[in-house]
């Protein structure tokens, strides 16, 4: 039975990792869930987005080199039951404090298991820097799953191929056996452009029902709502783009409801299929 730890991330900047962060972390806590979303970003596009400001021992970066607790960290936000560790200014230099401690790829599961075994919180997503540094890795051997952002763009699949190799990777040699690839979730999509209508259709070929349903359109409402500190659907409640993570939110519990629940005869695991395998159609 997976902790419910999940990881937002992609290499590739500007993909919509945090604006997926913030806004599917909204729609799970909107859906009765209690959430608990760890900003890992130096940048704090989280931490803002959500009203929040990045102040200096505020964020991961002390229990991650210290080894304190990672609970008195964590903040409320205006929107119910969604919770923060906001980032901070020094969590950029906690890539070198990192990599010259013990264990060092280790240390962010050090500090969240003893929160997960709180069990206070029904899910925890962290929102990853746009790199595969000491804080991404960090992430990646901490959590149960990674969900990708992927916008709907032309090099989309490479860089995904990448983080595909990097999650069986980890599998692989031990750093985190259970890893899995939660699925992918196209962003920005514009449905008038047949270069996003080739590149969904291509990442389906390849991912098959990894890739989600639901897909996030271009809305301008997603692009301002950080400005006002809150999530698009606290800011604009019935658009578009407010509505399609409501629905993302949705279909994420349906899948994670159907993990836990037990294996069917013919199982069809968490596991990703190999990228170029045999096509599964949706
Ligand atoms: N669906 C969308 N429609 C329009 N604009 C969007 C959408 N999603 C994200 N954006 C905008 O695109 C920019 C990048 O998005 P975001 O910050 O979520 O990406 P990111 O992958 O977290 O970036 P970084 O790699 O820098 O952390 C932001 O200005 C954001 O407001
Ligand atoms: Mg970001």
């Amino acid at each position: 039975m997976p902790r419910n730890v999940i990881a937002l991330a992609n290499q590739k900047g500007g993909v919509g990792k945090t604006s997926t962060a913030v806004n599917l972390s909204a729609a799970v806590a909107e859906a009765g869930r209690r959430v608990l979303l760890v900003d890992l970003d130096p940048q704090a596009n989280a931490t803002s987005g959500l009203g929040l400001q990045a102040l200096p021992s505020g964020s991961v970066y002390e229990p991650l080199i210290h080894g304190g607790s990672l609970i008195e960290k964590i903040q409320a936000t205006r929107f119910e039951r969604l919770f923060m560790v906001p980032s901070e200014v020094d969590l950029a230099g906690a890539e070198i404090d990192v990599a010259r401690s013990d264990r060092y790829l280790h240390r962010l599961r050090a500090v969240l298991d003893p929160l997960v075994e709180l069990n206070r919180y029904d899910f925890v997503f962290v929102d990853c820097p746009p790199s595969l540094g000491i804080l991404t890795m960090n992430a990646l051997a901490a959590v149960d799953a990674v969900l990708v952002p992927l916008q709907c763009e032309y090099y989309a699949l490479e860089g995904l191929s990448v983080i595909y190799r990097l999650i069986q990777r980890l599998q692989q040699n031990g750093a985190n056996p259970g890893l899995f690839l939660e699925g992918i979730v196209m962003t920005m999509f514009d449905g008038r452009t047949s270069l996003a209508r080739q590149v969904v259709s291509e990442v389906r070929t390849h991912f098959g029902r990894q890739v989600y349903e639901t897909m996030i359109p271009r809305s301008v409402r997603i692009s301002e709502a950080p400005s006002h500190g809150m999530p698009v659907l606290q800011y604009d409640p019935r658009s578009t783009g407010a509505e399609a993570y409501r629905a993302l939110g949705q279909e994420f519990l349906q899948r994670w409801a159907a993990l836990a629940a037990p294996a069917p005869a013919a199982p069809e695991g968490p596991a990703a299929p190999e990228p170029d395998g045999p096509v599964t159609t949706v």
